[in-house]
């Protein structure tokens, strides 16, 4: 095995309760074609079952979103709050799980970004009050913080109940959880308000109603694509 880049690539590796068959996780990606409902389609299914076939241990299903009136940013989106969407998912995750791959999702909320593609914009909230899209938005009272996290939770335990092997958590391309890490835009002075040296620690009080709920018993991981990093933090 000398010479080999990397000899651990095909190696199974065991991460909290969990086998993975190897070490290839495939990144997460959406893919943006539902049926009226928000369901996930057979073709959809198809998808992300070639990637298992292809051989990935962890197959990430993109933007899987927590919060239905909160956390949308487009007209159609995977969610993780509506209990009919159950047997679609479940089926899903029955897919990609037959060929032993796990299967994970996308833990995501547009924060800032939410409901901006309706006619008349629903209501979204930011860290600090600001305008994004052309619109006010308001900063997050306590209250819809502590519901927001309520909302993080309990679509991790909804993932796990449905079949999700995993989660992973949606912290970059400028959605909520970036939104609140990054001190440049999270510049609030109270508990919720983000330094530089403790950057993770705000998402993670977002998501931690989700540890008690599933990181016992399902691995999670922490996607943050940082596309533009400054020394302030990332934009
Ligand atoms: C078609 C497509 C859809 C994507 N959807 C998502 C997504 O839903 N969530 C996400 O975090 N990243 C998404 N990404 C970004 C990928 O996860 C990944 O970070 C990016 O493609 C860079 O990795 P690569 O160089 O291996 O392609 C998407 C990328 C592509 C090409």
């Amino acid at each position: 095995m000398s010479g080999i880049r990397y000899p651990h690539l095909f190696k199974p590796i065991r991460l909290g309760g969990t086998v993975f068959k190897n070490r290839i996780f495939a990144s997460p990606t959406g893919f943006r074609d539902f049926t009226a409902e928000d369901f996930i389609t057979p073709d959809g299914c198809a998808y992300y079952e070639r990637k298992a076939l292809g051989g990935a241990a962890s197959v990430c299903v993109g933007e899987t979103c927590v919060s239905n009136a909160f956390g949308k940013h487009g007209e159609q989106h995977l969610v993780l709050d509506n209990p009919k969407a159950a047997n679609s998912l479940g089926r899903l995750c029955n897919i990609v799980q037959r060929h032993g791959a796990v299967c994970s999702a996308e833990l995501q909320h547009a924060g800032w970004a939410a409901n901006r593609h309706r006619d008349t914009p629903g209501p979204a909230y930011a860290p600090i009050d600001g305008e994004h899209d052309g619109r006010f938005v308001p900063a997050m009272p306590d209250s819809a913080i502590e519901d927001t996290i309520e909302h993080w939770g309990r679509a991790a335990g909804f993932a796990k109940r449905v079949g999700f092997g995993m989660v992973t958590l949606h912290a970059g391309h400028g959605w909520q959880l970036h939104q609140w890490m990054s001190p440049l835009t999270n510049t609030r002075r109270d508990r919720w308000g983000v330094r530089l040296k403790t950057a993770c620690a705000c998402p993670f009080q977002f998501c931690s109603p989700y540890g008690a709920m599933s990181a016992q018993t399902i691995p999670s991981r922490c996607a943050s694509p940082a596309p533009r990093l400054t020394k302030a933090g990332t934009a």
